[in-house]
């Protein structure tokens, strides 16, 4: 990082300790320790983590930041105080808010995102684009979750971040996020140098599914081995270890991964045995998805799969699967 954006990033090391501080020891942060308390998170993971909370106050942290000789133009520039664009006077940007630090590639906390504990709307709000907090570029807990990626060759991906601060208090170690849905070359890039292997456990309500099948797609065409670890209907990750325990999590997690063509197999089954239109475009969409599987026994059992699934003959889908796009290895 450049000077300038360590200063940026020593603004928000300095505001995550007082926001942590104020949430363990303070009246402050008592009922925002008890929410995350009965939610299953421990002191330890929300030490480790340093979560904390901004209180509900319009100039706290801009009056801390200033008593500590930080400039306020910085403070600005680091998306952690916003500003009136009337009369140039600062102000906080999160107020009353449970505040998750989110660290860069290196470890450094470049922002945050802030959930609220009273049902104010939004329910996160997260650090606008700066030049240290670029959505693009990040992916929540790489810094962390590196080692145990590169040793397992396998990158697990979620949506929400308390669902993967919740997993971090199991054994299993090797899950980011994105900071929403959105995929970027970046975010492939990235993926690529780390794994071959991305396994994707989205929330199981309908918003996840569907999140999960486009962004498989799209890994799957960029050259990963996509899996999906599929959660319950209308459980996420976090609800899921809360109320069936560390231990069944990690069984799931190490026992249940189906290949996201299979998946995708399965999960469109259903809406093509009563219509033929569907059937087609279906079996279609399927033997476009195994041309992009690039392991020989791999996509055999797929079209095996896709054959008994869907009561046709493995040679019809053999011979409709395109060759390979060039570009992609
Ligand atoms: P909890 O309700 O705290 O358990 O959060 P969750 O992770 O289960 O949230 P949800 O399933 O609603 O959303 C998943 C992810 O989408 C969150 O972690 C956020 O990254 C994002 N998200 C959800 N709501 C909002 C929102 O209001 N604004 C923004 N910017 N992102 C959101
Ligand atoms: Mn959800
Ligand atoms: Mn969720
Ligand atoms: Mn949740
Ligand atoms: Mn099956």
């Amino acid at each position: 990082a450049s000077d300038s954006e360590m200063q940026l990033i020593k603004i928000h090391e300095y505001m995550t300790d007082l926001y942590h501080h104020i949430l363990m020891h303070t009246n402050e942060g008592e009922s925002a320790l008890k929410y995350l308390e009965d939610r299953g998170f421990t002191p330890d993971i929300i030490r480790k983590e340093k979560i904390g909370i901004a209180p509900d106050m319009r100039d706290f942290t801009k009056n801390a930041l200033s008593d500590k000789g930080f400039s306020l133009e910085l403070a600005f520039q680091a998306g952690i105080i916003s500003r009136n664009e009337e009369n140039f006077s600062y102000y906080d940007r999160f107020n009353g808010r449970i505040m998750i630090p989110i660290r860069n590639h290196q470890g450094y906390i470049v922002g945050y995102t802030a959930r609220s504990v009273d049902g104010r709307e939004p329910k996160y709000l997260n650090t606008p684009e700066t030049s240290i907090f670029q959505k693009r570029r990040l992916l929540y807990n790489l810094s962390d979750a590196r080692k145990d990626i590169r040793k397992q060759d396998e990158v697990i991906l979620m949506e929400g971040h308390l669902d993967i601060v919740k997993v971090k208090m199991t054994s299993v170690g090797n899950v980011i996020g994105l900071m929403g849905t959105a995929l970027s070359e970046q975010h492939i890039q990235s993926l690529h140098r780390l794994a071959s292997n991305v396994t994707l456990m989205f929330d199981g309500d309908d918003a996840g599914q569907n999140a999960q099948l486009s962004l498989g797609s799209n890994l799957l065409e960029a050259g990963l081995n996509v899996y999906i670890a599929a959660m319950p209907k209308g459980m996420d990750p976090d609800e899921y270890i809360e109320k069936n325990g560390k231990e069944a999590f990690e069984n799931l997690v190490k026992n249940e991964k189906r290949h996201y063509v299979h998946f995708k197999a399965e999960s469109l089954l259903k809406e093509s045995m009563n219509n033929d239109m569907a059937f087609s475009n279906n079996i279609r969409t399927l033997t476009e998805h195994l041309k992009y599987v690039k392991d020989q026994v791999t996509k055999d059992r797929l079209i095996q799969h896709i054959s008994q699934l869907y009561k046709i003959d493995r040679q019809s889908i053999e011979q409709n699967v395109p060759a390979p796009a060039s570009g992609y290895t």
